[in-house]
Protein backbone atom coordinates (compact mmCIF):
# COMPACT_ATOMS: atom_id res chain seq x y z
CA UNK A 1 0.00 0.00 0.00
CA UNK A 2 1.16 3.54 -0.87
CA UNK A 3 0.59 6.24 1.50
CA UNK A 4 0.37 9.77 0.46
CA UNK A 5 1.88 11.12 3.17
CA UNK A 6 5.47 9.06 2.33
CA UNK A 7 5.40 10.68 -1.06
CA UNK A 8 8.38 13.29 -1.69
CA UNK A 9 10.50 11.83 1.42
CA UNK A 10 14.13 11.35 1.07
CA UNK A 11 14.22 7.36 -0.57
CA UNK A 12 17.24 6.22 1.11
CA UNK A 13 15.35 7.09 4.40
CA UNK A 14 12.18 5.32 3.47
CA UNK A 15 13.85 2.73 1.83
CA UNK A 16 16.79 1.93 4.90
CA UNK A 17 16.43 -1.91 5.84
CA UNK A 18 15.42 -1.87 9.78
CA UNK A 19 17.23 -3.86 12.02
CA UNK A 20 16.48 -7.45 12.06
CA UNK A 21 17.28 -7.86 15.77
CA UNK A 22 15.04 -5.05 16.64
CA UNK A 23 12.44 -6.01 14.96
CA UNK A 24 13.26 -9.52 16.96
CA UNK A 25 13.61 -8.31 20.23
CA UNK A 26 10.31 -5.91 19.84
CA UNK A 27 8.26 -8.88 19.10
CA UNK A 28 9.42 -10.60 22.52
CA UNK A 29 8.78 -8.10 24.64
CA UNK A 30 6.04 -10.04 26.46
CA UNK A 31 7.85 -13.53 26.21
CA UNK A 32 8.02 -14.62 29.84
CA UNK A 33 11.39 -15.54 31.12
CA UNK A 34 13.53 -15.07 28.20
CA UNK A 35 17.22 -14.01 28.45
CA UNK A 36 17.99 -11.31 25.85
CA UNK A 37 21.64 -11.76 24.38
CA UNK A 38 21.09 -9.61 21.08
CA UNK A 39 21.62 -5.84 22.52
CA UNK A 40 25.62 -5.05 22.77
CA UNK A 41 26.02 -3.57 26.10
CA UNK A 42 27.15 -3.72 29.25
CA UNK A 43 25.52 -5.83 32.21
CA UNK A 44 26.45 -3.74 34.98
CA UNK A 45 25.15 -0.07 35.49
CA UNK A 46 27.60 2.95 34.91
CA UNK A 47 29.63 3.38 37.93
CA UNK A 48 29.08 5.53 40.97
CA UNK A 49 31.63 7.72 41.37
CA UNK A 50 31.19 8.60 37.68
CA UNK A 51 26.70 9.44 37.95
CA UNK A 52 28.27 11.36 41.32
CA UNK A 53 30.35 13.69 39.27
CA UNK A 54 27.18 14.49 36.93
CA UNK A 55 25.22 15.00 40.22
CA UNK A 56 27.84 17.15 40.85
CA UNK A 57 27.59 19.24 38.07
CA UNK A 58 23.91 19.39 37.78
CA UNK A 59 23.80 20.33 41.16
CA UNK A 60 26.23 23.75 40.36
CA UNK A 61 23.61 24.67 37.72
CA UNK A 62 25.60 23.70 34.61
CA UNK A 63 22.44 23.02 32.83
CA UNK A 64 23.26 25.13 29.67
CA UNK A 65 24.48 24.96 25.86
CA UNK A 66 28.65 24.14 26.05
CA UNK A 67 31.27 24.84 23.00
CA UNK A 68 30.32 22.27 20.13
CA UNK A 69 33.23 20.68 20.28
CA UNK A 70 33.04 19.83 23.72
CA UNK A 71 34.30 21.45 27.03
CA UNK A 72 37.72 22.42 27.15
CA UNK A 73 38.23 20.38 30.47
CA UNK A 74 37.12 17.66 28.44
CA UNK A 75 38.76 17.83 25.07
CA UNK A 76 42.15 17.80 27.42
CA UNK A 77 41.33 14.99 29.32
CA UNK A 78 40.89 13.22 26.14
CA UNK A 79 43.87 14.59 24.82
CA UNK A 80 45.99 13.56 27.92
CA UNK A 81 44.39 9.74 27.60
CA UNK A 82 44.96 9.24 23.97
CA UNK A 83 48.61 10.54 24.00
CA UNK A 84 49.59 7.94 27.40
CA UNK A 85 47.89 5.79 25.59
CA UNK A 86 49.26 5.92 22.25
CA UNK A 87 52.79 7.32 22.92
CA UNK A 88 52.40 10.33 20.67
CA UNK A 89 51.26 13.68 21.24
CA UNK A 90 47.98 14.16 20.72
CA UNK A 91 46.97 18.01 21.45
CA UNK A 92 43.18 18.96 22.42
CA UNK A 93 42.23 20.63 19.11
CA UNK A 94 42.40 17.19 17.08
CA UNK A 95 39.73 16.08 19.90
CA UNK A 96 35.81 16.76 18.86
CA UNK A 97 33.30 15.46 21.71
CA UNK A 98 30.26 14.74 20.33
CA UNK A 99 27.40 12.99 21.39
CA UNK A 100 27.89 9.27 20.72
CA UNK A 101 29.86 6.64 19.03
CA UNK A 102 27.35 6.73 16.39
CA UNK A 103 27.20 11.14 16.33
CA UNK A 104 30.70 10.84 15.43
CA UNK A 105 30.24 8.47 12.75
CA UNK A 106 27.84 10.18 11.14
CA UNK A 107 29.82 13.55 11.92
CA UNK A 108 32.72 12.07 10.37
CA UNK A 109 30.91 10.50 7.23
CA UNK A 110 29.28 14.15 6.57
CA UNK A 111 32.57 15.78 6.69
CA UNK A 112 34.72 13.43 4.48
CA UNK A 113 31.34 12.06 2.05
CA UNK A 114 29.86 12.98 -1.24
CA UNK A 115 27.16 12.01 -2.65
CA UNK A 116 27.89 8.88 -4.91
CA UNK A 117 31.44 8.45 -3.38
CA UNK A 118 32.70 5.09 -2.88
CA UNK A 119 32.83 3.35 0.87
CA UNK A 120 34.24 0.61 1.63
CA UNK A 121 34.10 -1.43 4.57
CA UNK A 122 34.94 -4.68 6.14
CA UNK A 123 31.56 -7.41 7.37
CA UNK A 124 30.14 -9.05 9.29
CA UNK A 125 29.88 -5.29 10.84
CA UNK A 126 27.50 -3.92 12.98
CA UNK A 127 24.53 -2.50 10.62
CA UNK A 128 24.78 1.37 11.01
CA UNK A 129 28.64 1.33 9.86
CA UNK A 130 26.64 -0.08 6.86
CA UNK A 131 23.59 2.34 7.27
CA UNK A 132 25.17 5.49 8.06
CA UNK A 133 26.95 5.82 4.64
CA UNK A 134 24.44 4.31 2.89
CA UNK A 135 21.73 7.28 4.20
CA UNK A 136 24.22 9.64 3.69
CA UNK A 137 24.38 9.01 -0.47
CA UNK A 138 27.97 6.42 -0.13
CA UNK A 139 28.14 3.56 -2.75
CA UNK A 140 29.24 0.51 -0.28
CA UNK A 141 32.30 -1.92 -1.24
CA UNK A 142 31.73 -4.67 1.50
CA UNK A 143 34.35 -7.00 1.69
CA UNK A 144 33.79 -9.99 3.93
CA UNK A 145 36.46 -11.37 6.53
CA UNK A 146 37.69 -15.06 6.26
CA UNK A 147 37.89 -17.57 8.96
CA UNK A 148 40.99 -19.50 8.96
CA UNK A 149 41.86 -22.46 11.43
CA UNK A 150 39.10 -21.52 13.31
CA UNK A 151 39.66 -17.54 13.52
CA UNK A 152 38.54 -14.46 11.92
CA UNK A 153 41.52 -13.25 9.12
CA UNK A 154 41.60 -10.73 6.52
CA UNK A 155 43.97 -11.23 3.43
CA UNK A 156 45.16 -7.32 3.65
CA UNK A 157 46.45 -7.40 -0.26
CA UNK A 158 43.67 -8.68 -0.92
CA UNK A 159 41.37 -6.09 0.90
CA UNK A 160 43.77 -3.09 -0.44
CA UNK A 161 42.93 -4.07 -4.21
CA UNK A 162 39.12 -4.24 -3.39
CA UNK A 163 39.47 -0.50 -2.15
CA UNK A 164 41.55 0.88 -4.56
CA UNK A 165 38.77 3.11 -6.21
CA UNK A 166 37.11 3.98 -2.34
CA UNK A 167 37.29 7.62 -1.67
CA UNK A 168 36.24 6.67 2.09
CA UNK A 169 37.32 3.36 3.82
CA UNK A 170 35.92 2.37 7.13
CA UNK A 171 37.44 0.39 9.53
CA UNK A 172 36.12 -1.84 12.54
CA UNK A 173 38.88 -3.06 14.94
CA UNK A 174 38.18 -4.46 17.18
CA UNK A 175 35.29 -5.59 15.71
CA UNK A 176 31.31 -6.25 16.69
CA UNK A 177 30.17 -8.93 15.82
CA UNK A 178 33.61 -10.63 15.82
CA UNK A 179 35.91 -9.82 17.65
CA UNK A 180 38.49 -9.48 15.21
CA UNK A 181 41.53 -7.45 15.80
CA UNK A 182 43.92 -5.95 13.60
CA UNK A 183 47.59 -6.20 14.05
CA UNK A 184 49.79 -3.21 14.26
CA UNK A 185 51.79 -4.28 11.20
CA UNK A 186 48.90 -4.86 9.19
CA UNK A 187 47.36 -1.15 10.27
CA UNK A 188 51.24 0.15 8.81
CA UNK A 189 50.52 -1.52 5.59
CA UNK A 190 46.59 -0.22 5.26
CA UNK A 191 48.32 3.28 6.25
CA UNK A 192 50.59 3.58 4.05
CA UNK A 193 48.69 2.53 1.10
CA UNK A 194 45.90 4.99 1.89
CA UNK A 195 48.02 7.68 2.53
CA UNK A 196 50.06 7.69 -1.55
CA UNK A 197 46.25 7.17 -2.78
CA UNK A 198 45.11 9.85 -0.57
CA UNK A 199 42.05 7.06 0.35
CA UNK A 200 39.97 8.84 3.78
CA UNK A 201 39.80 6.05 6.98
CA UNK A 202 37.41 6.38 9.21
CA UNK A 203 39.09 4.00 11.90
CA UNK A 204 35.66 2.85 14.41
CA UNK A 205 38.02 2.48 17.68
CA UNK A 206 34.80 2.35 20.28
CA UNK A 207 35.80 -1.44 21.62
CA UNK A 208 39.60 -0.18 21.88
CA UNK A 209 39.41 -0.98 25.74
CA UNK A 210 37.44 -4.43 25.87
CA UNK A 211 40.70 -6.28 25.09
CA UNK A 212 42.19 -9.27 27.00
CA UNK A 213 45.80 -10.03 26.01
CA UNK A 214 46.57 -6.12 26.32
CA UNK A 215 45.45 -2.85 27.74
CA UNK A 216 44.37 -1.33 24.57
CA UNK A 217 43.67 -2.51 21.04
CA UNK A 218 46.46 -1.31 17.96
CA UNK A 219 45.27 1.91 16.88
CA UNK A 220 45.61 3.49 13.70
CA UNK A 221 46.60 6.41 15.63
CA UNK A 222 49.93 4.39 16.76
CA UNK A 223 50.66 4.40 12.96
CA UNK A 224 50.05 7.69 11.51
CA UNK A 225 50.92 10.94 10.98
CA UNK A 226 48.93 14.16 12.36
CA UNK A 227 47.67 15.23 8.93
CA UNK A 228 46.90 11.47 8.08
CA UNK A 229 43.53 11.17 6.10
CA UNK A 230 42.42 9.49 9.35
CA UNK A 231 39.39 9.94 11.61
CA UNK A 232 39.08 8.13 14.77
CA UNK A 233 35.55 7.39 16.52
CA UNK A 234 35.77 6.72 20.44
CA UNK A 235 33.21 6.29 22.54
CA UNK A 236 32.07 6.29 26.52
CA UNK A 237 29.53 3.54 25.95
CA UNK A 238 31.53 0.42 26.49
CA UNK A 239 34.68 0.59 28.04
CA UNK A 240 32.83 2.84 31.03
CA UNK A 241 29.49 1.40 30.57
CA UNK A 242 28.32 4.29 29.91
CA UNK A 243 25.66 3.41 26.91
CA UNK A 244 22.88 5.87 27.94
CA UNK A 245 24.40 8.47 28.50
CA UNK A 246 25.34 9.36 24.51
CA UNK A 247 29.10 10.71 24.62
CA UNK A 248 31.72 9.92 22.56
CA UNK A 249 34.79 11.83 20.72
CA UNK A 250 36.51 12.31 17.33
CA UNK A 251 40.11 12.64 16.93
CA UNK A 252 40.97 14.45 13.60
CA UNK A 253 43.73 16.06 11.38
CA UNK A 254 43.95 19.41 12.71
CA UNK A 255 42.69 20.84 9.90
CA UNK A 256 39.20 18.96 10.19
CA UNK A 257 38.53 19.97 13.59
CA UNK A 258 36.94 23.57 12.69
CA UNK A 259 34.53 22.21 9.85
CA UNK A 260 33.60 19.31 12.08
CA UNK A 261 32.76 21.84 14.89
CA UNK A 262 30.26 23.81 11.77
CA UNK A 263 28.53 20.84 12.05
CA UNK A 264 28.25 19.27 15.17
CA UNK A 265 26.67 23.02 15.77
CA UNK A 266 23.81 22.16 12.84
CA UNK A 267 22.79 18.96 14.40
CA UNK A 268 23.34 18.41 18.55
CA UNK A 269 24.82 21.85 19.28
CA UNK A 270 27.10 20.28 21.47
CA UNK A 271 27.20 17.12 24.23
CA UNK A 272 25.31 18.06 27.75
CA UNK A 273 28.05 19.33 30.38
CA UNK A 274 26.91 17.11 33.07
CA UNK A 275 27.80 14.09 31.05
CA UNK A 276 30.93 16.10 30.16
CA UNK A 277 32.00 16.24 33.41
CA UNK A 278 31.08 12.34 34.07
CA UNK A 279 32.98 11.92 30.73
CA UNK A 280 36.45 13.39 32.22
CA UNK A 281 36.09 11.44 35.74
CA UNK A 282 35.25 7.90 33.73
CA UNK A 283 38.64 9.10 32.18
CA UNK A 284 40.63 9.94 34.95
CA UNK A 285 39.64 7.61 37.47
CA UNK A 286 38.45 4.37 35.45
CA UNK A 287 41.28 2.37 35.09
CA UNK A 288 40.32 -0.12 37.80
CA UNK A 289 36.98 -0.46 36.54
CA UNK A 290 37.71 -0.73 32.77
CA UNK A 291 39.99 -3.48 34.55
CA UNK A 292 37.60 -5.33 36.26
CA UNK A 293 34.66 -5.59 33.85
CA UNK A 294 37.49 -7.12 31.47
CA UNK A 295 38.20 -9.68 33.63
CA UNK A 296 34.61 -10.45 34.08
CA UNK A 297 33.91 -10.43 30.15
CA UNK A 298 37.04 -13.46 30.44
CA UNK A 299 35.42 -15.53 32.56
CA UNK A 300 32.10 -14.87 30.58
CA UNK A 301 33.88 -15.50 27.18
CA UNK A 302 35.35 -18.70 29.12
CA UNK A 303 31.68 -19.81 30.04
CA UNK A 304 30.87 -19.83 25.93
CA UNK A 305 33.64 -21.74 24.90
CA UNK A 306 32.90 -24.31 27.74
CA UNK A 307 29.34 -24.66 26.27
CA UNK A 308 29.72 -24.60 22.46
CA UNK A 309 33.37 -25.52 21.53
CA UNK A 310 32.53 -29.56 22.16
CA UNK A 311 29.71 -29.42 20.05
CA UNK A 312 30.23 -30.84 16.84
CA UNK A 313 27.83 -28.67 15.26
CA UNK A 314 28.95 -25.22 16.53
CA UNK A 315 31.31 -23.25 15.23
CA UNK A 316 32.75 -20.33 17.54
CA UNK A 317 35.86 -18.78 16.64
CA UNK A 318 37.42 -17.16 19.85
CA UNK A 319 36.56 -13.68 20.18
CA UNK A 320 40.31 -11.60 20.83
CA UNK A 321 38.34 -8.47 21.53
CA UNK A 322 35.10 -6.79 22.40
CA UNK A 323 32.17 -9.04 24.23
CA UNK A 324 30.52 -11.07 21.41
CA UNK A 325 30.89 -14.67 20.66
CA UNK A 326 29.91 -14.80 16.88
CA UNK A 327 29.26 -18.56 16.32
CA UNK A 328 27.69 -20.75 13.45
CA UNK A 329 25.11 -23.48 14.14
CA UNK A 330 25.85 -26.01 11.33
CA UNK A 331 22.35 -27.20 9.03
CA UNK A 332 21.14 -23.71 10.15
CA UNK A 333 19.67 -22.50 6.46
CA UNK A 334 17.10 -19.74 7.13
CA UNK A 335 18.61 -17.78 10.31
CA UNK A 336 16.02 -15.21 11.54
CA UNK A 337 13.41 -18.14 11.61
CA UNK A 338 15.99 -20.34 13.76
CA UNK A 339 16.37 -17.20 16.04
CA UNK A 340 12.29 -16.70 16.42
CA UNK A 341 12.60 -20.84 17.08
CA UNK A 342 15.20 -20.23 20.51
CA UNK A 343 13.30 -17.15 21.52
CA UNK A 344 9.88 -19.72 21.10
CA UNK A 345 11.55 -22.53 22.70
CA UNK A 346 13.87 -21.85 24.72
CA UNK A 347 13.53 -18.34 25.36
CA UNK A 348 16.81 -16.94 24.61
CA UNK A 349 17.61 -13.95 22.44
CA UNK A 350 20.13 -13.77 19.70
CA UNK A 351 20.85 -11.64 16.69
CA UNK A 352 21.29 -13.33 13.05
CA UNK A 353 24.21 -12.88 11.75
CA UNK A 354 22.58 -11.08 8.43
CA UNK A 355 22.01 -8.10 11.07
CA UNK A 356 25.53 -7.54 10.28
CA UNK A 357 25.82 -8.77 6.71
CA UNK A 358 27.21 -12.15 7.00
CA UNK A 359 26.96 -13.53 3.70
CA UNK A 360 26.59 -17.20 4.97
CA UNK A 361 23.14 -18.71 6.93
CA UNK A 362 23.49 -20.35 10.58
CA UNK A 363 25.77 -17.68 11.81
CA UNK A 364 24.40 -15.78 15.54
CA UNK A 365 25.59 -12.85 17.64
CA UNK A 366 25.33 -13.36 21.05
CA UNK A 367 26.32 -11.09 23.97
CA UNK A 368 28.38 -12.41 26.86
CA UNK A 369 28.19 -8.97 29.09
CA UNK A 370 26.53 -10.80 32.06
CA UNK A 371 26.37 -11.96 35.09
CA UNK A 372 27.81 -15.84 35.27
CA UNK A 373 24.29 -17.23 36.39
CA UNK A 374 21.97 -15.68 33.70
CA UNK A 375 24.77 -16.60 31.09
CA UNK A 376 25.35 -20.11 32.10
CA UNK A 377 21.24 -20.43 32.09
CA UNK A 378 20.72 -18.86 28.88
CA UNK A 379 24.37 -21.24 27.81
CA UNK A 380 22.91 -24.52 29.16
CA UNK A 381 19.41 -23.96 27.09
CA UNK A 382 21.19 -23.25 23.86
CA UNK A 383 23.49 -26.23 24.29
CA UNK A 384 20.26 -28.08 25.04
CA UNK A 385 18.54 -27.19 21.47
CA UNK A 386 22.10 -27.07 19.31
CA UNK A 387 22.73 -30.63 20.61
C1 LIG B 1 31.32 -0.89 16.28
C2 LIG B 1 30.45 0.11 16.93
N1 LIG B 1 30.61 1.41 16.63
C3 LIG B 1 29.86 2.37 17.19
C4 LIG B 1 28.89 2.05 18.11
C5 LIG B 1 28.07 3.15 18.68
O1 LIG B 1 28.25 3.31 20.04
P1 LIG B 1 27.57 4.51 20.83
O2 LIG B 1 26.71 5.26 19.87
O3 LIG B 1 26.79 3.89 21.95
O4 LIG B 1 28.69 5.34 21.34
C6 LIG B 1 28.66 0.71 18.45
C7 LIG B 1 27.59 0.32 19.38
O5 LIG B 1 27.26 -0.82 19.56
C8 LIG B 1 29.47 -0.28 17.85
O6 LIG B 1 29.32 -1.58 18.13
Amino acid sequence: MTTLAIDGLQSRAVEAAPSITRILANASMNVNGLIPLWFGEPNVPTPRFICDAAAQSLSAGETFYAEGLGRPFLRETIAEYMTALYNQKIGADRIAVTVSGGNALNLAFQTVLQEGDRVATLTPAFPNLLAIPRLQGANLITHELELKDNSWYLDVDVFLEKTRDAKVVLINSPSNPTGFMLERSEMERIMKVFRQRGTWLISDEVYARTVYDRKVSPSFLDVCEPEDRLIVINSFSKAWAMTGWRLGWLTLPPSLTPVVEKIEEFSVACAPVFAQRAGAVAIREGEDFIAQTNRNYQTARDLVCEAFNPLPNVLNPLPQSAFYAFFKVEGVTDTVSYARELIDTVKVGLSPGEAFMMSEPGWFRLCFAQTPDTLSDALGRLVKKFR
